[in-house]
């Protein structure tokens, strides 16, 4: 799922067959947003706004040809704040000014005084109460409670994090937690978060979409030490490999990372490569780690080829045969693949004449079974190539986009989400990830499922919306990548935990 220029190259094609392919989910929600004391100078409307919800596990975006109307549609109802649309750059700047704290921050444990800024709350707390952290407690408050918060828990929480976080303890079953000494890292400190991730580059004035915080149920999440984790990679290729939702994962790992390393000029692509969305093609070397952090794109992690049927060459999917770009993450020593955006009816070309297994092009293959072909291609590959002792192999599971009150071609939006959901209703869990755990239960090599799929599900305040470009004249939503920081973060704490138990 490359961005608009890579779905350029394939041009218009009419849409031959409509039909659902992926589970509809039903949701019904109302979520409140709080009033901002520190834009309380703006004028604010409590609008209720009647949406269609309709959500599609797939994640299709901006700029790709067709999106058919998957799933369930559902109003839904939600109080939103509307921020006005002109508002003077001297704002901005102070709203920027005020929350400059998080650079200190930055990849590693806030301090003390950042910990007593640390007004936890739970999410259903806030609900019930209706007011945010500010108004609840005074500031004197909020300090005792943090501090013994942190005394009381800290050393506790630690260990028990080491112990237990991965080992026994669904990370999956969780809730988010308002927590100010979030995010990991400013964004003004990252300088590999590309445009159509820059959401507060592009002038996304709210910020509480990057302060939650994912608590599992059973066990705390380790908070993510990007010291610890270059420490843990020394002399070691971390490689991502997948479609443009892996590419945002990278970026937040780079960006995590970054925040440990002393000098910036010690970190830089191996070719010189600058990070554009129509390139995927990228190995950032940290030099006090002797460590890279790559990306290769790769939408279906097999073959992309063309093949001549009847008189018309016309692009087809090896679905036999393993990406060619796979001679370059043989040699990493951690994996992280995911596919499941491009698995949809209309970028597979209905599936006729698309799917191609040697010479035999079938005129036409259901998207499951040929997604589920694919996946075991790529699975005998792992096991044939990849030596279990030395590689660690992840699989992310789908990301879910959520575009509202119609598609992403169709006036789907997510603007005004500056809240996570209260909570999903979905009523199925999404197929292709089904598919990629039967396949992996199968493989003789570990492959560790990052099971990110529910969690971000609550977090339709997550996505750049209107915030992906620089100028927002397209009509046209982002609802399906993430901001940075933000929600991929959470995945990489994830990913951290699982790589910190072994
Ligand atoms: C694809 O085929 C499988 C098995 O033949 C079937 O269960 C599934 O419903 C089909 N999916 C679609 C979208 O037609
Ligand atoms: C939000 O969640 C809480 C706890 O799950 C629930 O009690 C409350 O009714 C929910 N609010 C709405 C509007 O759905
Ligand atoms: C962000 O969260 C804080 C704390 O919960 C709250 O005071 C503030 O109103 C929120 N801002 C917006 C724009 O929702
Ligand atoms: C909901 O969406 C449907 C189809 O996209 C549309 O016909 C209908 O007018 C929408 N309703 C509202 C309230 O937006
Ligand atoms: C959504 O609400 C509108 C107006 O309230 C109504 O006309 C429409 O039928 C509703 N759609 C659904 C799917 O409930
Ligand atoms: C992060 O990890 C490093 C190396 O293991 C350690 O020295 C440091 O104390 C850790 N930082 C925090 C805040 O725990
Ligand atoms: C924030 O508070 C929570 C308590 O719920 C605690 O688990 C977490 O470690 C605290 N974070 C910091 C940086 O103190
Ligand atoms: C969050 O609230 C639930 C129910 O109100 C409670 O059981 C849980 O301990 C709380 N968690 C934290 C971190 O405060
Ligand atoms: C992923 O997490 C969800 C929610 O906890 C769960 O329903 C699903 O079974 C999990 N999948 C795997 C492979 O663990
Ligand atoms: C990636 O880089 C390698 C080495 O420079 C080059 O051989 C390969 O063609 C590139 N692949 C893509 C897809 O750009
Ligand atoms: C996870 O999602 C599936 C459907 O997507 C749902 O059936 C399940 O209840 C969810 N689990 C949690 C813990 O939210």
């Amino acid at each position: 799922m490359e961005r608009q220029r890579s779905f350029s190259f394939k041009p218009t094609r009419l849409m031959l067959f409509s039909f659902t392919i992926f589970s509809s989910f039903l949701f019904l929600s109302t979520f409140t947003i709080w009033l901002s004391k520190s834009t309380s100078s703006l004028h604010h409307h409590h609008t209720p706004l009647h949406f269609n919800s309709s959500s599609s596990s797939d994640g299709d975006t901006v700029g790709d040809n067709f999106q058919s109307l998957t799933g369930f549609t559902q109003n839904f109802t939600v109080t939103a704040v509307r921020i006005p649309t002109l508002i003077d750059n001297r704002l901005a700047r102070t709203q920027k000014s005020l929350s400059g704290f998080k650079s200190e921050a930055s990849g590693h444990h806030a301090d003390a005084a950042t910990a007593a800024a640390n007004a936890t709350l739970n999410f259903t707390s806030m609900q019930d109460s209706g007011t945010s952290p500010g108004e609840r407690f005074s500031e004197e408050q909020k300090k005792v409670e943090a501090a013994s918060l942190f005394e009381k828990t800290q050393v506790p929480v630690l260990n028990k994090a080491e112990k237990e976080t991965v080992k026994g303890c669904d990370l999956a079953n969780g809730y988010w937690v308002f927590d100010e000494s979030y995010p990991l890292y400013a964004r003004d400190s990252c300088p590999f978060i590309d445009e159509g991730f820059d959401c507060e580059g592009n002038g996304r004035l709210d910020r509480n979409y990057s302060k939650w915080r994912w608590q599992p149920r059973e066990c705390d999440l380790p908070r993510f030490n990007a010291t610890k984790m270059l420490e843990m990679i020394r002399g070691k290729r971390l490689v991502f490999v997948g479609d443009s939702i892996n590419r945002n994962q990278w970026e937040s790992m780079l960006c995590m990372l970054f925040g440990a390393v002393k000098d910036p000029k010690r970190v830089y692509e191996a070719r010189g490569r600058k990070i554009t969305k129509e390139k995927g093609n990228y190995s950032f070397r940290f030099l006090d780690y002797q460590c890279t952090v790559e990306y290769y794109v790769s939408h279906f992690l097999v073959h992309e080829s063309k093949a001549r049927v009847g008189q018309k060459r016309r692009p087809t999917l090896r679905i036999d045969a393993i990406d060619h770009g796979s001679s370059r993450w043989r040699g990493a020593d951690i994996l992280v693949f995911n596919t499941a955006h491009w698995w949809s009816h209309h970028k597979t070309q209905a599936g006729v004449y698309y799917y191609q297994e040697g010479n035999l092009v079938h005129p036409r293959l259901n998207v499951s079974t040929a997604m589920r072909k694919a996946l075991t291609t790529w699975a005998s590959w792992v096991d044939k190539r990849i030596n279990p002792r030395k590689t660690q192999v992840f699989f992310r599971s789908s990301a879910p986009s959520h575009f509202r009150g119609g598609n992403w071609n169709s006036g789907g939006h997510c603007t005004e989400a500056t809240h996570p959901l209260n909570e999903t209703l979905s009523s199925t869990y999404p197929e292709k990830n089904i598919i990629i755990e039967e396949i992996v239960k199968l493989m003789k090599t570990p492959v560790t499922l990052l099971n990110i799929t529910n969690l971000s599900e609550y977090r339709i305040d997550g996505h750049p919306s209107i915030y992906g470009r620089k100028t927002q004249s397209s009509k046209i939503q982002d609802c399906s990548h993430w901001c940075l920081p933000g929600v991929p973060d959470t995945w990489n704490e994830l990913l951290y935990s699982h790589l910190q138990s072994r």
